[in-house]
């Protein structure tokens, strides 16, 4: 069954999304060389918890983060830990945030020092396919656009799409139907309606679309150890303008000329 929110849920689900990318934001102000992905996770922890929320990913079905942390070829839920970021790194800090009751979604991939011009490619195409996603996200369409248009724009660049994980909608749970794939048909899957709350999220690979899970049960990466990138909003469908719930802007505040 997909919900739709009232209106009184989504000023939550409004508030929820803006603690998330707030933490985000707070996590930014930290990547860089030297500093450890178990800092990070700390520095969201401490935020959503000083400013009243729940870091909803910590605990899930045991996993042991705030966030989730996505070095280089890891795609999705890697365990925050000792590993020092070196120059040159890329890493995706995806987090939700439950707050009175609703969560907030978000994903974003830093460059980490100097990277690779390809990498950074990479990494701006995830982010396009994302807000073309978003664009593609009107009342009366249907999943399978938001899924086409974020695959034709990331395939025709050259990169591959990850087929095993996908967005989701969101609310009082992290996850709720439907089910949000990043890859398929236009004009197929559930209408998009009114009050209807997704989390849109690219997994976007350099090579090819393979994924490994490790022994850990949790950490996704690349077959072939090339790069991956990320990148996650929550959004509320609304006519031909979804509401982008969270948002990129504090990040870029934090971190200035270094954005991408
Ligand atoms: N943010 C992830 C998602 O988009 C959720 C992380 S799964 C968890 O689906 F187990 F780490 F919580
Ligand atoms: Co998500």
């Amino acid at each position: 069954m997909i919900y739709l929110k009232t209106a009184e849920e989504l000023e939550k689900m409004r508030k929820a999304a803006d603690l998330t990318s707030r933490a985000l934001g707070e996590v930014a102000k930290w990547v860089k060389p030297g500093v450890t992905t178990g800092k990070l996770d700390a520095i969201a922890r401490e935020f959503i918890l000083d400013n009243g929320g729940r870091p909803a990913c910590l605990g899930y079905q045991g996993f042991p983060g705030t966030l989730c942390i996505e070095v280089n070829d890891t795609v999705v839920h890697g365990f925050p830990s000792d590993y020092v970021l070196a120059d040159g790194d890329i890493v995706g800090t995806d987090l939700v945030v439950e707050l009175d009751g609703y969560n907030g979604d978000s994903c974003y991939t830093f460059p980490v020092g100097e990277v690779d011009e390809k990498v950074l490619s990479l990494m701006r195409t995830t982010k396009e396919s994302l807000y073309k996603g978003i664009e593609a996200a009107k009342a009366g369409k249907r999943i399978g656009d938001i899924a086409n248009a974020v695959q034709t724009y990331c395939e025709r660049r050259g990169y591959s799409v990850v087929r095993e994980m996908c967005g989701h909608g969101i609310g009082k749970s992290m996850h709720e139907s439907p089910e949000v794939p990043n890859y398929g048909r236009k004009g197929i899957g559930p209408v998009l309606k009114d009050g209807m709350c997704i989390a849109i999220e690219p997994m976007i690979n350099m090579g090819s679309k393979n994924i490994v899970i490790g022994g850990d049960g949790w950490t996704c990466r690349t077959r072939d150890h090339k790069p991956s990138a990320h990148y996650e909003h929550t959004i509320a469908i609304s006519g031909d303008n979804p509401e982008v719930l969270t948002t990129f802007s504090y990040i870029k505040e934090a971190m200035g000329e270094l954005y991408i």
